[in-house]
């Protein structure tokens, strides 16, 4: 394989990617031999109403036109009130503000094995992806503990039912919070989409409030839709006391560093893909599907 010589640092120093020139509904578009990519996958799972939405495109153009930066420590824009308003609105009353960073990394810093919070120390520490880890155990927080992975498909027993292996876990959970001494937990942060079985964040969420330990619940990726109602937590008949969302919510519009936080262009992009679901009724659609 050639090292490349392009000036951009790849994510893989001994790979070379391939160049993408266009994107539109459900496909990419890549220069080197004219291929056209379906993407299934919205890629890494981003994209919800497909690439290429024009509404989208014109309503970040007139947001840059408007107002293009706003230095969100002294200033707000009316697009972001708009934005965060719909987004708390979302959660029908059970959520109060909203906080947007920069990426789903920025908005993750106690986890499950397995999940995945982001990349960043903060986010590494919590997460369970032992091989993602490795290099950077060193630098990462110790007081970190990760329960086993909720999964009946692989975790229950035999002989075990399924209130008695939720049951199993939630002991596992208590004996965690005694074994750290509950007054210093602080917060218990898992994806609510890894196989978990029914009944679990109920108690997860019952043990929390026993030891006044926040709830926070990753959504970036199983947010906005994709499970069917507009949060995934809406299903376990509980409510987080933190959600983190992102990747459906500017479709793939935008990203950008916390001096951007709260980007009038970003807002202006989340809220015009926020209304195209609510306007052509997708979460209907994802339950019909
Ligand atoms: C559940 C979850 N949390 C956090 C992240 C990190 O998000 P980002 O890559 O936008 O920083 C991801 C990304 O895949 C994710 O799936």
């Amino acid at each position: 394989m050639t090292v490349s010589k392009s000036a951009v640092l790849y994510r893989d120093l001994a790979l070379e990617v391939l160049p993408l020139v266009g994107a539109e509904g459900n496909h990419i578009i890549l220069k080197n031999d004219q291929k056209i990519y379906l993407t299934p996958r919205g890629g890494a799972a981003v994209s919800c109403i497909g690439w290429g939405n024009k509404r989208v495109a014109q309503a970040i153009m007139d947001q840059i036109l408007e107002a293009p930066y706003c230095a969100t420590i002294f200033y707000t824009t009316k697009v972001q009130k708009r934005l965060y308003r719909s987004l708390v609105d979302s959660t029908k009353g059970h959520m109060a503000r909203a906080y947007i960073v920069n990426s789903g990394n920025g908005s993750c810093s106690k986890a499950c094995q397995t999940s995945y919070h982001g990349t960043t120390l903060g986010a590494l520490a919590v997460r369970g992806h032992e091989y993602r880890r490795a290099e950077f155990e060193p630098f990462l927080m110790k007081n970190v503990s990760r329960m086993s992975l909720c999964f009946e498909y692989h975790g229950k027993k035999p002989d075990e039912s399924g209130d008695s292996y939720v049951a199993r876990l939630i002991k596992e959970l208590e004996d965690e919070f005694q074994r750290f001494g509950p007054e210093r937990v602080y917060v218990f942060i898992a994806e609510p989409m890894v196989g978990a079985y029914r009944g679990i964040f109920k108690a997860v969420q019952a043990g929390c409030q026993r030891y006044s330990t926040l709830l926070i619940l990753d959504e970036v990726i199983c947010g906005i839709g994709r499970t069917g109602t507009l949060y995934a937590w809406e299903q376990e008949d509980i409510v987080p006391d933190i959600q983190t969302i992102g990747k459906a919510l500017g479709g793939g519009a935008f990203a950008h560093g916390h001096t951007y936080q709260g980007h009038p262009a970003a807002c202006a992009a989340a809220l015009e893909v926020q209304q195209i679901i609510q306007k052509e009724k997708l979460l209907d659609n994802i339950r019909d599907l």
